[in-house]
């Protein structure tokens, strides 16, 4: 059953007389929030009761990623024991499902959602836990506290989507190119970018087809982090690159291949068994390196300053279940 697009869907407790934050249930899933942190609650099939807490900030950069990206790629972990699985028609939500020592002991839980339920629910609460002067989307040094009690709200950061391109950046019809007068200014850590544009000289009636762009400007003017836009698109093959600095807010779990092109400045990644959580690789990655991500990995990166990544993604919708017939290749290159 599809739930429709309607907030009465959502269900949430009145605001907490001191904190100011409402409570939010899905399924069998609560969820609250205090000044420093964000607590989940659930019960084991046996009937224990448990919980899990993470700091509201990591929380909140996780909770507006899986909103804005419509639940990714496969796996969204907010941490190693919180998150969601796409199945692109439905959402699951799991505590500990796939935390090895969790499953041992008969500790976690997963359930399945529609996907409009899941999603109106997380976008409220989004909206409710985002105080005034907190981004979720930007690096950590550039907006306010998320922490305290609760103080306005965001809205315009926290319903920001990211922007795809039909075809390609600058085309007609197509995502614009970044200038100052947009307000996407230059950021403090590219002020060496140059900021010209290539010439262009298609011939006549080919002015729609011929077309390149800056990548390198487009990306020195984003204002956010950890957030791949798609740039350009040819069939399956999406071009989305992104401007990381700190801690990707997620720990993503593949269910397929997925490329990175570290562009600028380095990012160290952390890669783990996308089931179990069991450390697998660290990668460290330089500009001009390439890596490829297998699809039983979950990978987390570090930036220690502002740098440019691109993401290559196939987005063939019939991959996933290729991989699991096995007509498709886990890892990118046999040895
Ligand atoms: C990823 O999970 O592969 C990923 C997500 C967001 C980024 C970069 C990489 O900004
Ligand atoms: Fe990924």
């Amino acid at each position: 059953m599809n739930a429709p697009a309607d907030i009465k869907t959502v269900n949430a407790s009145q605001p907490d007389p001191v904190m100011g934050y409402r409570a939010f249930t899905l399924g069998s899933f609560h969820f609250r929030r205090d000044e420093y942190f964000a607590h989940i609650a659930w019960s084991t099939r046996d009937l224990r009761p448990m919980s899990h807490s993470m700091d509201v900030g990591a929380f909140l950069r996780a909770l507006m990623r899986d909103v804005a990206w419509g639940f990714f790629y496969g796996w969204v972990n907010f941490d190693n024991v919180v998150g969601t699985v796409n199945h692109y028609d439905s959402v699951d939500l799991f505590a500990g499902s796939f935390n090895a020592t969790m499953k041992e002991v008969d500790a976690d839980l997963l359930e399945n959602f529609p996907t409009e339920q899941i999603r109106s629910t997380f976008v409220e609460m989004l909206d409710d836990w985002t105080n005034a002067g907190f981004d979720p989307f930007a690096a950590a040094q550039e907006t306010g506290t998320p922490y305290g009690r609760k103080n306005g709200d965001n809205k315009a950061a926290t319903h920001r989507q990211r922007e795809l391109a039909k075809r390609c950046v600058g085309l007609k019809g197509d995502l614009p190119l970044r200038t100052d007068a947009t307000g996407a200014l230059v950021n403090r850590a590219f002020a060496d970018v140059a900021q010209d544009e290539p010439e262009l000289h298609p011939e006549p009636g080919f002015e729609g087809e011929v077309h390149g762009f800056n990548l390198f400007r487009f990306l020195s003017r984003s204002q956010v982090t950890w957030n791949p836009s798609f740039t350009s698109v040819v069939k399956y093959s999406f071009m989305c690159p992104t401007t990381e600095e700190h801690i990707l807010p997620i720990i993503h779990g593949n269910d397929r291949v997925e490329w990175f092109f570290q562009m600028s400045d380095e990012i160290h990644w952390d890669c783990s068994h996308r089931d179990t959580g069991k450390p697998l690789a660290r990668v460290i990655m330089k500009a001009g390196d390439m890596a490829a991500m297998p699809a039983y990995c979950r990978h987390q990166g570090f930036s220690p300053k502002r740098s440019m990544l691109l993401v290559w993604e196939n987005g063939s919708p019939t991959l996933v279940y290729e991989i699991q017939k096995g007509e498709s290749p886990e890892v990118p290159v046999a040895f």
